[in-house]
């Protein structure tokens, strides 16, 4: 197929004749090839008359360009910066570095995931060539214990990328969903391998949806959006670079300071405070006002009873009816 998606990364219209020509297939065959780029997940357009085009030229991941993009005080930080073209899920490829004692700074991105990975054991739509994923590798030494309110610095770094990129509205809910007006711009997963009371390695995995093509997007049972539609035109390399720039550097600090310094800043961006409430165990329904959250990074829900503070990756949060 990388003939064809050759052909066609330059986002203009292509003839099915033509394309079957210098491919030297039928037109039938074209439309076979076209069908597997569009399961692949790329946004294939076909208009009689016209051809096919891709909906917005390709712009393939490069690690020159993401390097050159990076903050400066960051690019120290990135000691080793892989691109797959495709792979099952981008943590799972960062966990088996980082259990081979790869250490902090080990970043990789991946054109397209096959078996993506979302919290709460849900799957991550990754379709080729259209969105982020990549998963950075850290260590830490004094066990998860350092680790808590991790998860939330990761969205106080992921919201400063694109803020950096002026991409506004930008909120978070707890614990680690990057939303615009209440739709999933992004996702966060953290995993950890290694010593859980000593020296271990954190992997964290994020994906945003940049030009998630629409009709890739059957399975996502919420509302989701995309940076493509909130700015339009911004390079998915310089948008890599800034949220790995963003992360590196927060998670140096992290290490020497925790959550304290994110705090803040996390509260002031996060969308449910001072809203009803109700946050699902799985074992009971628990209501009550968001009042953002404490010092472990615990969220604050002001309930009948008094203040009950939640913690956990498998809760999950959402407004009152
Ligand atoms: C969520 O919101 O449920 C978390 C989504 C995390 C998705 C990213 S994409 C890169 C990395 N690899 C995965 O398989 N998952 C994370």
């Amino acid at each position: 197929m990388q003939p064809l998606i050759n052909l066609l990364a330059d986002g203009h219209f292509h003839p099915g004749e033509e394309l079957g020509e210098v491919l030297g297939i039928s037109r039938a065959g074209v439309w076979k090839q076209i069908q597997k780029l569009q399961e692949a997940g790329l946004d294939v357009q076909s208009i009689r008359g016209k051809g096919y085009r891709l909906a917005y030229p390709l712009e393939w991941l490069q690690e020159s360009d993401i390097r050159n993009a990076l903050r400066d005080s960051a690019a120290p930080l990135v000691k080793q910066l892989e691109i797959l073209s495709q792979t099952p899920s981008t943590n799972d490829v960062a966990m088996k570095m980082a259990a081979t004692g790869v250490g902090s700074g080990y970043v990789c991105l991946a054109e397209q995931q096959t078996a993506g990975r979302g919290r709460r054991g849900r799957n991550w739509v990754s379709p080729l060539a259209s969105n982020l994923y990549l998963s950075v590798v850290w260590e830490f030494y004094q066990g998860a214990a350092q680790l808590e309110g991790l998860s939330l610095a990761t969205g106080v770094a992921v919201a400063s990328a694109l803020s950096n990129l002026h991409i506004d509205g930008v909120e978070l809910k707890w614990p680690n969903d990057i939303l615009v007006n209440y739709a999933k711009l992004g996702g966060i997963l953290l995993e950890m391998t290694g010593d859980p009371a000593g020296r271990c390695q954190v992997v964290l995995g994020v994906g945003l949806n940049h030009r998630l093509p629409k009709h890739a997007s059957d399975s996502i049972d919420q509302s989701w959006c995309r940076v493509e539609d909130l700015k339009p035109g911004i390079s998915r390399n310089a948008l890599a670079a800034q949220v790995i720039s963003e992360l590196v550097l927060m998670l140096r600090r992290f290490s020497l300071e925790g959550f304290a310094p994110f705090r803040e800043r996390w509260q002031q961006l996060d969308c449910y405070e001072g809203k009803e409430a109700v946050v699902k165990t799985g074992a009971q329904d628990i209501a009550g006002i968001a009042r953002g959250v404490d010092e472990t990074g615990g969220l604050v829900l002001e309930t009948a009873t008094g203040k009950q503070v939640l913690k956990g990756g498998e809760l999950s949060l959402r407004l009152a009816q």
